[in-house]
């Protein structure tokens, strides 16, 4: 059984139990999403006619106001009759890929910094992406989904980079701290997100990370210089401690190779990294004017915020910041 999910002219089908937005990513029509867990708000929809079930939308994302207005979560509500729907305002689609379940074979895990690991994932079919989006992992003998940004270009679709950081206690670190191994069959979905290499804009990109927030940075640097290899391209990982500082070598090598690729680590507790304290002090006294620049942030939404201030210091344009926030979920 399933409804009618119409939006202009498009409509798709909806199981009962299925939340709105993955029919639509799955039906290969876009919509605006981001945190696909109900905390960013992106992905707010009005419905027109018809009723919903609303589910586990939160209150703070969602408030009792406007679920009398009509609004809803899209990553959230299921149908309960054919429905209308105005979707989020999005300027341009970010991406059109299909969203889809599929299995991947784990080749190598690696420890490469103080508990975080690299786990490289091997598909049988290529998975199409666009650099910055994030997968959907369930962890084996569970439920339980945790979501990992990609950090390999869309010009290797079989072979998915992840960067883990261990929460401790948490159920998804038990395993990938733990019990997996290399073989092992790992069920997936995705991609979810809007955080993707801008083609439109080809100047100046500055990117910021915070800790594995480095890994989707890294797939939007390694497509854009496979792009184009002069393009001017600041790239700042802040971490704790050099213990957190993770694939320097690989940065170093790539700056070697591309003269408009610079790379900075900034460790912010103790002495060490090429800068003592934040990425985004290191980003203000590095740039007098990022007007042309486009900006990338990742990591907590604490590292987000500020990063956010200081591309504004330098008068970058708000339209040219795209932001992810990560969740300490373990
Ligand atoms: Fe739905 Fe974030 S609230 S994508």
């Amino acid at each position: 059984m399933s409804y009618t999910v119409t939006t202009g002219a498009t409509s798709v089908d909806c199981g009962p139990d299925q939340p709105l937005l993955d029919a639509f990513l799955r039906s290969g029509v876009w919509m605006p999403n981001s945190c696909n867990q109900g905390t960013c708000g992106t992905c707010k929809i009005e419905v027109r006619s018809g009723s919903i079930d609303h589910r586990t939308s939160p209150e703070n994302t969602l408030p009792q106001h406007e679920r009398v207005a009509g609004f809803a979560l899209a990553c959230q509500a299921t149908p309960c009759s054919d429905i209308t729907i105005d979707p989020p305002i999005a300027e341009e689609p970010t991406s059109t890929h299909v969203l889809h379940d599929f299995v991947a074979t784990v080749s190598e895990v690696r420890d490469i910094a103080a508990d975080t690991r690299r786990v490289l994932l091997t598909l049988d079919e290529p998975l199409t992406f666009s650099a910055g989006q994030y997968v959907d992992v369930t962890v084996p003998g569970t439920s339980t989904t945790r979501q990992y940004s990609l950090a390999n270009p869309p010009t290797e679709p079989k072979l998915l980079e992840l960067h883990v950081r261990r929460q401790p206690g948490g159920v998804a670190s038990e395993w990938l701290f733990g019990s997996i191994d290399v073989g092992d069959r790992i069920e997936m979905t995705g991609p979810y997100g809007d955080f993707t290499f801008d083609e439109e804009n080809t100047g100046p990109m500055a990117l910021l990370g915070g800790g594995t927030g480095l890994a989707p940075l890294k797939g939007i640097v390694r497509h854009a210089l496979a792009l184009d290899p002069d393009r001017e391209i600041l790239l700042y990982h802040g971490v704790r401690t050099c213990a957190d500082v993770y694939d320097a070598d690989y940065f170093r090598e790539l700056e070697s190779r591309n003269s408009g690729f610079r790379y900075v680590t900034c460790v912010s507790r103790e002495n060490g990294g090429d800068r003592e304290g934040y990425v985004t002090d290191a980003f203000v006294e590095d740039v007098a004017s990022a007007k042309e620049f486009t900006g990338y942030i990742c990591g907590s939404e604490k590292f987000v915020e500020a990063s956010v201030k200081s591309f504004k210091r330098r008068r970058m344009s708000p339209r040219r910041i795209r932001r992810e926030k990560f969740t300490a979920a373990g």
